[in-house]
């Protein structure tokens, strides 16, 4: 039996010694429910969690003071979370399984400590069958502490995501019990499962049903358990592969049966899907070529803090599927599974990466800390986790390494390359590297399939032609940063970008960080390259903390980098993807129209067409083409210095007169149309907590 353990939590933040105690007094402690983020309930601070570091990859190599780096959320505080349950009374195996907790998490069961887990990021099963009592009532405690200075960006603190009561009999599945690995050869999908069982005895039969995605049986095994694997195999020689925006689940229904009585019950999602890395032409998916328009995301949800909210992944993931994103990279850390399920739902490819930091911290407290007692263990549970999710295509072993500089650093990257290597033979392994030319002659670069490069679209072709059998794509690219409707005049390149007395940057995206470039340099590199086989822009939504540039400029405290800001809201940016990534027909030009008479503005258009002309109150103000010669002009439509004029602007594609844009000079308000995205919202807040 799995019951989640969401409601009738308590929680109160500081050292609550005893807490751990069934009797402990608890009256006064807040109720909450899990998925729970206690920081993002605030109160903002530049004191959270001040950091004072050098940034060596920003080129910041002084260590200087950042306030919002993490959010200014209050997130390294101590913490405990209590809650009763009941055990049935004949219950044999008892499991806790906590999808992640932030962190350092200790896990107790009736007082006594059974588990726990460091690495926030992390999911763990905990076996407490020796702490509790059958038939009664039980007190799970965790207290959580995660420290400052370990993060370089919001990463919310508490039990964040689910936590599942697991009560089991003399027979059942263990933890992640499950490994589905799937082949097409010959036109003949053959699917390999690979069960793990815990039996107390001989007499148990174990039941392996295939069934599509309607729930029509398509075969059944039975087998004897007597031993604690079962390895059986199914071919399909009709069938329907999983793909970029259509995917195609199957399921493995795992049944423990005895003397007709069912023991245990474990289904398993999976699809069918080949990949093939080529150093030349790119991806494939089952065989065919497929370009990589994928996004980097942190894994809070903005205001909503980092809890894990199935409904808002959604939502990301609706609104960047809008904008064409076919690919996502978890950065830097494992995401919450669902948001894996949901990837494999929606048909988007996913890395899945482990660290930001291996033996070499980047902060104080970083994951170097505890690399060599934990790494092994994270990276391991991260696969075995998400093996069975088809939308995982890439094991990334960790972003922007320090290691890269080191002469011996490709051994750390070796041995962590081995360990997936071990666990999981059916994808490739990457990592991102923004100390790139250093990386490959110290040979890190070597020692993962694939070669993410963060930053460099310059170097591509020099990387190809050095090292012709390296597979290269762009894992961090782009990174312009913008505030919604925000348009400084006059609208230049300003590289790298400055701060500004108001801490919002122009959504003219033109500004980009000294590292960083606007998105246009890396479409052109990726329609000239097909051996690059993709990017990931860093971001697809604004996440909490690393204001960049305002390190220190208080109360600045989230990120920029976005295509959506942080509520998800459409900047630009969503236009120049989506002509570029979509096949919409559409134009798009901003600025807004509202300005002083007479001020000269300088008016941009995205589009999918390459000739657009420009209208004001019906006159036209000529017709402009793209310049492939010309970076910034080789995607978007410029007027520059047009007299502001009150009235309506409009903009029409020359090749298609139906497709146009306007903007209008505001009026006074005179209504407020508030619509809500989805009707479950009234739903969520009346239900009790
Ligand atoms: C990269 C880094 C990301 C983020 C980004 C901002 O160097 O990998 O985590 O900091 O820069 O542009």
């Amino acid at each position: 039996m799995e019951t989640l353990l969401k409601y009738n939590w308590k929680f109160k933040k500081g050292n609550n010694q005893n807490a751990q105690h069934f009797d402990y007094d608890d009256r006064d402690w807040d109720i909450v429910r899990v998925p729970h983020d206690f920081a993002i309930a605030g109160p903002f601070s530049p004191e959270n969690d001040k950091q004072v570091e050098e940034v060596i990859a920003d080129g910041i190599m002084k260590p200087i003071t950042h306030v919002g780096r993490t959010g200014g959320l209050p997130i390294c505080e101590k913490a405990w979370y209590r809650r009763f349950f009941e055990v049935a009374e004949d219950t044999i195996k008892c499991f806790l399984e906590f999808d992640g907790v932030m962190s350092n998490s200790i896990v107790y069961v009736n007082g006594i400590v059974c588990g726990g887990c460091k690495y926030g990021y992390s999911s763990f099963s905990v076996d407490i069958s020796h702490a509790v009592q059958r038939g009664k009532v039980n007190c799970l405690a965790v207290s959580v502490n995660p420290e400052p200075s370990s993060s370089r960006w919001y990463t919310g603190a508490g039990i964040y995501r689910n936590v599942r009561l697991i009560e089991k009999q003399e027979a059942y599945f263990p933890y992640c019990p499950v490994r589905v690995q799937t082949c097409v050869r010959e036109g003949i999908a053959t699917i390999d499962v690979d069960t793990r069982i815990c039996v107390s005895d001989l007499g148990f039969k174990l039941q392996i049903a295939l069934l599509d995605e309607k729930n029509n049986l398509l075969e059944m095994q039975k087998v004897d358990c007597h031993k604690d694997t079962v390895y059986t195999v199914f071919q399909l020689e009709k069938f329907h592969y999983w793909k970029i925006y259509h995917s195609y689940l199957y399921q493995i229904e795992l049944t423990m049966i005895k003397n007709n009585i069912v023991y245990d019950k474990v289904i398993t999602k999976f699809g069918i899907r080949t990949l093939r890395f080529d150093a030349q032409e790119g991806f494939f998916l089952n065989g065919e070529s497929v370009k990589i328009r994928g996004v980097c995301m942190h894994h809070d949800l903005g205001a909503l803090g980092s809890a894990f909210s199935r409904a808002a992944a959604q939502r990301q993931l609706q609104k960047l599927i809008e904008i064409g994103v076919n690919g996502l990279r978890c950065a830097h850390n494992p995401p919450d599974p669902q948001l894996l399920e949901l990837c494999d739902e929606y048909g988007i490819v996913v890395i899945d990466e482990a660290f930001d930091e291996w033996t070499i911290g980047k902060v104080v407290n970083g994951y170097y800390q505890q690399f060599d007692e934990c790494a092994k263990q994270d990276l391991i549970s991260m696969i075995k986790r998400d093996w069975n999710h088809q939308s995982v295509i890439i094991w990334s072993i960790g972003n922007e390494i320090l290691e890269q500089g080191q002469k011996d650093g490709w051994k750390v990257a070796r041995y962590l390359n081995c360990i997936c290597k071990e666990t999981d033979s059916t994808r490739p392994t990457a990592a991102g590297l923004n100390m790139t030319l250093d990386a490959f002659k110290n040979g890190l670069a070597f020692e993962v399939d694939l070669a993410g490069i963060n930053y460099k679209p310059h170097l591509y072709e020099q990387l190809h032609t050095e090292y012709p059998s390296v597979i290269l794509f762009g894992s961090e690219t782009a990174s312009t940063v913008s505030s919604r409707g925000e348009f400084l005049l006059p609208a230049e390149i300003e590289h790298p970008v400055k701060e500004k007395p108001g801490l919002l940057e122009s959504s003219y995206d033109l500004a980009t960080p000294n590292w960083a470039y606007t998105p246009e340099r890396e479409f052109l590199v990726q329609d000239k390259y097909p051996y690059v086989f993709g990017e990931f822009v860093w971001t697809g939504f604004d996440y909490l903390g690393e204001p960049t540039p305002y390190h220190n400029n208080w109360p600045a405290r989230s990120s920029y980098f976005g295509i959506y800001d942080l509520a998800g809201m459409e900047k630009s940016r969503v236009y120049s993807y989506k002509s570029k990534w979509t096949d919409n027909n559409l134009v798009h030009i901003f600025p807004h129209w509202n300005w002083i008479e007479g001020q000269k503005i300088d008016i941009y258009c995205y589009s999918s067409y390459n000739e657009v002309e420009l209208f004001l109150n019906g006159k036209s103000l000529g017709i402009q083409k793209k310049d492939p010669s010309d970076e910034i002009r080789s995607h978007r439509l410029i007027w520059k210095n047009i007299p502001f004029e009150k009235g309506e602007l409009k903009a029409i594609a020359v090749e298609n007169h139906e497709i146009f844009d306007v903007v209008n000079t505001a009026d006074n308000p005179y209504e407020v149309d508030i619509k809500p995205e989805r009707n479950l919202i009234s739903l969520l807040f009346t239900r009790q907590i």
